[in-house]
């Protein structure tokens, strides 16, 4: 009996280390490797391999316009070697997004430090469904958004040191919504989907202005500090989102959501790369700023003025009628005292 026993927990132990085993090696395959929006490899899972993804500070956010902070002092983003980049562009399809490397002439002032360009990207949507940016405003989101990223190039020599500090990236937000007008910057990177369809294919492109691709206006805009929006999830960004979005035709956007497959050349099922959104992450304890006023209902400043001027005219309107009844019935009556008669019309025309 005894040997029987000392044999069984033996064997017990064995089984238990070998499933261990097994099992540590299955996460080992899987760490720094898979993962994807939806199902068993989504979004909700990415904390179990990448465990930043399940900190306080994550992005992306809905920004409550309500909620935000007006910080005077946040001044406009200038935007330095935008307009004319050197050397070429590698754009790749890396089975998450299209991604164009950027050179470090291109660079950010009026944040903390000075940031210089590493790479953009885009989030989508699919056709015929609601969102596509990953930020949203007043739980509204966007058919797309570019992210512009820069590391901080004035405390760190490079963006693989700068990646996993508090201060070490700033990303530029931009949210496309469908216009009229086709917009040629979207172009210069649209018209090269079609050669690079398959994930890990990539091309060289010329180079042309980034700066066309942001908003007119780089004044109004949210900041906060946040994360990548994908694995590793690292807290290191300085986010600054527009509020003014960039325009795209409803052909571009449709361009977008249709070129780029997630999947190998080859490998069968074939998958459209759509949906590379992340849903808005808990603000916790983070205070979102504005370098803007904005109000509490969302309405900008001339709204607010158009509502008052309108109230007032209301009012205006409300008096007059009340004076105008008051009078006819003072002026009716003073006509049935003087026991007067006339016709309802002669006394209409004289009261007018
Ligand atoms: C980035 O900088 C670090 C620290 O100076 C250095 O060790 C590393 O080799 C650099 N990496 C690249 C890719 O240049
Ligand atoms: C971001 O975090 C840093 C370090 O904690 C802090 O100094 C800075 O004020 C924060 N910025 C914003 C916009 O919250």
């Amino acid at each position: 009996m005894e040997s029987l026993n000392f044999h069984l927990s033996n064997t017990k132990m064995f089984l238990t280390l070998l499933i261990f085993q097994v099992l540590s090696l299955n996460l080992a395959a899987s760490a720094g490797s898979h993962w994807t929006y939806e199902g068993p490899h989504g979004q909700e899972h990415w904390p179990e391999t990448y465990p930043d993804c399940g900190f306080q500070s994550q992005s992306p956010i809905d920004i409550q316009t309500g909620y935000v902070q007006y910080d005077p002092n946040l001044p406009p983003i200038e935007t330095e070697g935008y307009r004319d980049p050197e050397g070429e562009f590698t754009m790749i399809n890396n089975g998450h997004t299209v991604q164009l490397s950027l050179p470090q002439t291109l660079r950010l002032h009026g944040l903390p430090s000075i940031y210089s360009g590493v790479q953009m990207h885009l989030h989508w949507g699919s056709k015929g469904r609601p969102g596509g940016s990953e930020h949203q405003v007043d739980g509204q989101s966007f058919p797309a958004e570019l992210h512009v990223v820069h590391f901080n190039s004035e405390k760190y020599p490079n963006v693989s040191a700068a990646l996993r500090q508090p201060d070490g990236l700033a990303v530029l937000g931009v949210f496309l919504q469908v216009g009229g007008e086709e917009n040629p910057a979207y172009d210069h990177i649209l018209q090269h989907l079609e050669d690079i369809k398959y994930k890990e294919q990539e091309i060289q492109i010329d180079p042309f202005d980034v700066r066309e691709l942001l908003p007119v206006h780089l004044g109004h805009y949210f900041r906060y500090n946040g994360s990548l929006t994908t694995p590793p999830c690292y807290q290191s960004v300085l986010w600054t989102v527009f509020h003014q979005p960039a325009s795209i035709s409803a052909s571009q956007l449709e361009k977008l959501q249709k070129s780029l497959y997630a999947t190998d050349e080859g490998k069968m099922p074939e998958a459209l790369l759509v949906d590379n959104f992340r849903d808005p992450q808990n603000v916790n304890q983070r205070v979102i700023y504005s370098s803007f006023l904005t109000t509490p209902s969302g309405y900008s400043a001339g709204e607010i003025v158009a509502i008052i001027f309108g109230v007032l005219l209301g009012c205006l309107g409300v008096f007059l009628a009340g004076w105008i009844v008051a009078k006819r019935i003072r002026d009716g009556r003073m006509q049935e005292q003087k026991g007067v008669v006339f016709t309802s019309s002669t006394r209409r025309a004289i009261s007018d």
